[in-house]
């Protein structure tokens, strides 16, 4: 029986940087879902691919759980099998980490757990670190929490502002992330396992955390 490849959807929110970086490593994606207008949209677009504007009012009244149940729903319904966050701008809940359990990843611009949160160059700045990095990880509905299956240290440089030194993590995160999500769906598809049931390995041995300047 030939099992069919597990399909990847994308999230992204922003410049759609990392998307590029995916398309561009030849990565099947069947779906990029945003949650507002924006670059990576139009990256997609741009690819040929599917798209989903999943825009809400994200305000005091955000129902989180009935949004992570529409983006699961629409999600299912496409036949995603495997999720990448790549700068998805709204935090999801229970119920999208229910149904992707241990298939949703995610790339954060630190060497984690340290610098968790949407300031993470700028917290690594701030905290005057000689080196960062990147890091990819199965996401779980704790932010920035979950097993890590890639990290890459980056050196801060005299000078260096936060989007000086967030472009250098980008860079890493280019090369990094789409090999990791590369591995990860190769494992799945070689499971005889449904990939709910596929146990998370590590793909490359993480960094230890950049020590203090
Ligand atoms: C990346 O640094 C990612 O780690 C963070 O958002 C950034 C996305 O960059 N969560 P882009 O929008 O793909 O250029």
């Amino acid at each position: 029986m030939t099992l069919q490849a597990p399909r990847l959807a994308v999230l992204a929110s922003g410049t759609g940087t990392l998307l590029e970086a995916i398309i561009e490593a030849g990565l099947e994606v069947t779906v990029v879902v945003s949650d507002r207008e924006c670059r990576a949209l139009q990256v997609a677009t741009r690819a040929g691919l599917r798209t989903k504007l999943l825009q809400r009012s994200f305000g005091a009244d955000f129902d989180r759980d009935g949004y992570s149940v529409l983006l699961a729903d629409l999600l299912a319904r496409r036949g995603v099998d495997v999720v990448a966050m790549a700068g998805f701008g709204t935090v999801l809940s229970r119920p999208l980490f229910d149904s992707y359990a241990g298939r949703v990843l995610n790339t954060h611009p630190s060497l984690l757990p340290a610098f968790k949160g949407w300031h993470a160059v700028r917290d690594a700045l701030q905290a005057g670190v000689a080196v960062t990095g990147a890091t990819v990880h199965v996401a779980t509905e704790l932010v920035d929490e979950g097993p890590i299956l890639a990290q890459e240290e980056v050196p801060v440089l005299a000078g260096d502002s936060e989007a000086s030194l967030h472009e250098r993590i980008k860079q890493v995160e280019r090369r990094l992330y789409p090999r990791s999500i590369r591995v990860f769906l190769e494992r799945l598809g070689d499971s005889d396992l449904h990939p709910r049931e596929t146990p998370v390995q590590t793909i490359e041995n993480p960094r230890s955390q950049g020590a203090t300047r």
